[in-house]
């Protein structure tokens, strides 16, 4: 790989994308030539995210424009297939506490062994965000708390709109 053209993947559901997934594409674009930021797709599950696939990554693209090394893609395959397809060395995840490990743990250890070529990297939340998650936000959106530091602006408005009571 050319060493102009190391590409980064991170991938997640984003149901909403929060400022911690925000933080770590930040810090990743710094680290790699480019980043792709990998959203699940999965059609069949219609219904067990709060926002579309089609708005998730538009939140995404938004939120991230003024990253100039940054692109936003829908992905439903197995995410070492999509990492491979578009070339990229590093799958990039973030890790706020130990709950956050043992999941992470699994996850990378099924995708080394579907492909052992692709390093998973993981970067510590930064301690503002570290309570941060998109089930939290979903409920204090809900229940009508203060999200607007939590999540861009667009999220903020978009959750009032679908959860707010
Ligand atoms: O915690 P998230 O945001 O729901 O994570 C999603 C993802 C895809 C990063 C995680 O589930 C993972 O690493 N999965 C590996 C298995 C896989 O490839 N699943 C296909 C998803 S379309």
């Amino acid at each position: 790989m050319a060493p102009d053209n190391r590409i980064a993947i991170c991938p997640g559901t984003f149901d909403p994308v929060t400022n911690g997934h925000l933080d770590v594409i930040t810090r990743t674009s710094a680290m790699y030539d480019r980043v792709i930021v990998a959203v699940v797709n999965l059609p069949w599950r219609k219904g067990s995210t709060v926002f579309s696939t089609e708005e998730r990554v538009g939140f995404l693209k938004g939120a991230t424009q003024d990253l100039r090394n940054v692109v936003v893609e829908p992905f439903s395959t197995l995410l070492v297939d999509f990492a491979r397809e578009r070339d990229a060395m590093a799958i990039v995840k973030g890790l706020r506490a130990i709950s956050d490990f043992e999941y992470e743990l699994e996850m990378n250890q099924l995708n080394r062994r579907q492909d052992p070529e692709i390093e998973s990297v993981y970067l510590m939340a930064s301690a503002k965000y570290s309570f941060l998650s998109s089930s939290g936000i979903k409920e204090l959106a809900t229940f009508g708390g203060d999200i607007d530091d939590l999540v861009p602006a667009a999220v903020a408005t978009a959750l009032q709109e679908r959860l707010g009571r």
